[in-house]
């Protein structure tokens, strides 16, 4: 929890209350994304036709990309789409790679090869270290064909797509836990397009189906931006009581997250950096809509709330990176920072999101890049990195006290719902009693020297993250934008100030005595 006072001092304060747990944060929060779209899983995580064959294992995965996320231990990968989702079909990938057919892709309009499917995403993910998160089709794909999928992947009796699995090479289950009933069904681009009546009957339909052959399960809703009446009706109808029914047997909840969506982006500066504080106020409409459901409902309060499960948000205009040529989205340090305050509200909210995806993990509109010969680390990579390496644990109570943004907002309703103050904040407390703080200073033209309460004699670390001006980009080659290792001794007579550099992330840590 953070609350924010307005000032009209010049000098601001930051006060952190370490003890003062708000909620704990599933690490799932940092998870990724791989879809079939651009050069995301062909030229990004699978590229075995690169000539620079010290890059690739002997599967053709990139080592490059995996030895740079794996420190960050992106806990899930969501898989094949997104959009892409809306036409494909599992079996297509599946089996001997020369026996896969090529097929049209209508999502970006591409020809997929099916070379990268099920079982590759799976050795992937081991590789990751990460669990997968499968998404369903929900626009050609038939409930068979989902059923048949859940099957392969995690049956463990003598059944036929669990044999097929077991033929293909793969004995063990996968155990996949994660699967999405479809992917912005609401959309006027999907293929199979629904409304909101027709799409909240199927899924509780699908969900019924899918959680009788596999109970372990948990199925994510498809919502819309949170704050929308689809987000409202498909909750009313698909948040059900579980427990005995009439004829003594088990139900199980049918869904247990809902997937919202969100991409914030803008050419101003300051309408970039405060975008993402839509996601703040989307996260705590949806909070209550699935609230309202519930007491609507009648759900016991034995049952588990559903969370909610951001499974696509980051900074993109697609305008600007178009989904049909690939959507590589050139990041600045004002990404950066309206990254890092997207992170902020997702630690921020910690206590109704349970998952949250980067759309997406390599090459479209992501923080990590490929060349022929080697990675590239946009702007953006590293508030994700310090976030994934540092802010876990539980969200605890900061008080923060300064001046405000006032210009225009983008959307313009964050203006008229959020506060924009100069300082954006989150912090910390990890098991081992490590404290952190990120605070964002949005403000273009100005340092920012504050006052912090919560950190007299102790010995902090500080990681900070600036460049040139706003608009410098890592994409030459150079990196223009990095992370900056310091240490800080607060100083009582200097009424424990820290200078917060203009357009900055800084990550304050230090363990508590
Ligand atoms: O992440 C890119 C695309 O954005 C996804 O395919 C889709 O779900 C969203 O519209």
């Amino acid at each position: 929890m953070t609350t924010f006072s307005l000032t009209t001092s010049s000098s601001p304060s930051i006060a952190i209350f370490p003890s003062h747990k708000v909620s704990r944060i599933n690490r799932n929060i940092y998870s990724g994304f791989t879809e079939h779209m651009g050069r995301c899983i062909y030229g990004g995580i699978y590229d075995p036709g690169n000539p620079n064959k010290h890059l690739l294992d002997s599967r053709g995965f990139r080592q490059d990309v995996l030895e740079a996320l794996r420190p960050l231990q992106v806990p899930v990968f969501r898989y094949p789409g997104g959009n892409f989702c809306a036409t494909y079909h599992w079996q297509d990938g599946v089996g001997p790679v020369q026996d896969r057919p090529a097929r049209p892709e209508l999502a970006w309009g591409n020809v997929e090869t099916n070379h990268f499917g099920t079982d590759e995403f799976m050795q992937w993910c081991q590789a990751a270290n990460a669990e997968p998160y499968l998404c369903l089709n929900f626009g050609t794909g038939t409930l068979d064909e989902a059923m048949a999928w859940v099957e392969y992947c995690n049956g463990t009796k003598d059944t036929y797509y669990a044999n097929l699995r077991r033929q293909n090479g793969h004995p063990d289950p996968y155990q996949v836990k994660y699967w999405a009933l479809g992917n912005e069904m609401w959309g006027p681009w999907q293929i199979e397009q629904m409304t909101q009546e027709a799409y909240a009957e199927r899924a509780v339909q699908w969900a019924k189906a899918l959680k009788l052959l596999d109970p372990s399960i948990q199925l994510i809703l498809c919502g819309k931006e949170g704050a929308t009446s689809w987000d409202y009706h498909t909750l009313k109808r698909c948040l059900q009581p579980a427990g005995l029914s009439d004829l003594g047997e088990e139900r199980l909840p049918l869904v247990d997250m809902h997937s919202i969506h969100l991409y914030t982006a803008s050419h101003d500066h300051y309408e970039n950096v405060t975008a993402p504080l839509a996601a703040e106020r989307s996260i705590e409409v949806c909070s209550g809509l699935i609230d309202l459901a519930i007491v609507e409902n009648k759900i016991p309060a034995s049952q588990k709330r559903p969370t909610i499960c951001f499974d696509e948000w980051n900074v993109w205009s697609p305008p600007r990176a178009p989904g049909s040529q690939g959507a590589e989205e050139k990041y600045t340090l004002s990404d950066a920072l309206a990254v890092a305050v997207w992170l902020n509200v997702l630690v921020r909210k910690s206590r109704d999101v349970g998952m949250a995806c980067i759309a997406q993990s390599v090459n479209v509109i992501s923080p990590l890049m490929t060349t022929d010969t080697g990675i590239i680390r946009q702007t953006i990579w590293w508030p994700y990195e310090l976030f994934c390496r540092f802010m876990k644990g539980h969200t605890v109570a900061v008080h923060v006290a300064c001046e405000a943004y006032a210009g225009s907002t983008k959307p313009d309703w964050v203006r008229a719902v959020k506060d924009t103050p100069w300082l954006d904040v989150s912090a910390t407390v990890d098991d081992d009693g490590w404290v952190s703080v990120c605070v964002v200073n949005i403000h273009r033209e100005s340092d920012l020297m504050t006052r912090l309460g919560g950190v007299d004699g102790q010995k902090v670390k500080v990681y900070t993250i600036t460049g040139g001006h706003p608009e410098v980009t890592n994409m030459a080659g150079t990196e223009e934008v990095g992370l900056k290792e310091s240490d800080w001794d607060p100083d009582p007579s200097q009424d424990f100030a820290f200078v917060f550099p203009k357009c900055s992330v800084t990550m304050l840590r230090w363990k508590m005595q």
